[in-house]
């Protein structure tokens, strides 16, 4: 099958740092189901992963954590799905990923393709979905239906792939909305993901939250730098808030006052967490997607695909990737077909 794998770690510029590979169909067993991918995303973890070390592998190494296609196969324990059904997931950090013609996947952590959207638009979703979803309904304390009702949420990088999704997901749930954004496309993008209000991070967060009515906001997600909002988040969080972390700090971190003071709940949301570890609930993940396919079709969320680039090559990818490194996308790139 052909596939697109790197075996050392360069910049991406370097022609070598993503190659067109051929590699071996696998065989699923057990849960496993192998899939026939049709559509993969990219999304910053790709290119945390493939960051230039002196590591060298001794076997090609499959990155891609994004994808929709078609089950081909099933193992022996699988009860969720069967050959044919159209599917999407993020998969598993710790096993061979998605930029290849075949993968296998865990079903426990695989959903059932949205039937409104074609594999593009689907493979866009599930990995920054999971992300959004479990941050704010199984990490934070907000319930799925009206959970937000009456509270103002401040969602930091609105426009990138998680905050696209953690728009509509909080909008759904009943918050007022204040996302960040830094360019005219990116405010227009997230006012169209549905957000009340949108200010600008790259000016003094405070001033503006006040200038639009709020002294403070009852919960925020950290989308995009951990260290960098950490003080001000603290003055703007209202006692009894909330604050969701998603991206590895560079420094240390106080969560001593004003956190303790107000009592402000702090929660990490790890998307690789339930797969890595095999948690006992790592179905709800699977369930979670299917949950989000149903929202879909019924109108109740929409895609966040803005860009795809055909077929699935390492050319492409190397492109995908170095767009992402900009930390200027807006939504989803997906790469379909083969
Ligand atoms: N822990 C997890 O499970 C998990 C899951 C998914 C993602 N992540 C991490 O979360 C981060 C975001 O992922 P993503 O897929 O949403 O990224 P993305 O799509 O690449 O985000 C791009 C957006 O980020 C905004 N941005 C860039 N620098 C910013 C800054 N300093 N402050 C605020 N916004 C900024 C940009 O908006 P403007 O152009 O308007 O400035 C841009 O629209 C990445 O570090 C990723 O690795 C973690």
């Amino acid at each position: 099958m052909k596939a697109v794998a790197l075996t050392r770690y360069l910049p991406i510029d370097d022609p070598h740092s993503l190659v067109d590979v051929e590699l071996e169909k696998p065989t699923a067993t057990g849960h496993d189901i192998l899939v026939r991918v049709e559509a993969v995303s990219v999304n910053p973890v790709d290119t945390k992963v493939r960051s230039p070390k002196p590591q060298v592998e001794a076997q090609p190494k499959v990155l891609g954590y994004d994808a929709a296609g078609v089950v081909e196969t099933v193992g022996e324990a699988v009860t969720r799905f069967k050959p044919g059904d159209a599917v999407y997931y993020a998969g598993d950090i710790t096993r061979s990923g998605s930029n290849a013609q075949f993968q296998l996947v865990d079903e426990r952590i695989v959903g059932r393709k949205p039937a409104s959207l074609d594999f593009a638009q689907a493979a866009a979703l599930p990995l920054t979905t999971i992300t959004a979803w479990e941050l704010l309904f199984d990490r934070m304390p907000y319930a799925i239906d009206n959970g937000g009702e009456g509270k103002s949420l401040l969602v930091i990088a609105g426009a990138g792939g998680v905050g696209s999704i953690a728009i509509q997901l909080a909008k759904r749930a009943g918050f007022t909305v204040i996302a960040t954004a830094s360019r005219q496309d990116t405010i227009d993008w997230c006012k169209a993901m549905g957000a009340d209000h949108v200010v600008n991070h790259r000016e003094p967060l405070g001033p503006q939250l006040k200038a639009l009515g709020f002294d403070t906001v009852d919960a925020a997600l950290n989308l995009a730098d951990t260290d960098r909002y950490w003080t001000d988040l603290g003055e703007l969080l209202a006692p009894l808030g909330h604050v969701g972390l998603i991206v590895e700090p560079r420094g240390e971190l106080r969560i001593g006052d004003p956190y303790k003071a107000k009592s402000i709940g702090i929660h990490w949301e790890m998307m690789f967490a339930r797969p890595r570890f095999r948690t006992a609930d790592m179905g709800e993940q699977g369930a979670l997607l299917d949950r989000v396919a149903d929202l879909i079709d019924a109108g109740q969320l929409r895609g966040t695909l803005t860009g795809t680039l055909s077929p699935i090559n390492a050319a492409n990818l190397r492109e995908a990737h170095r767009r992402l490194e900009s930390g200027t996308t807006i939504g989803k790139l997906v790469l379909a077909g083969w």
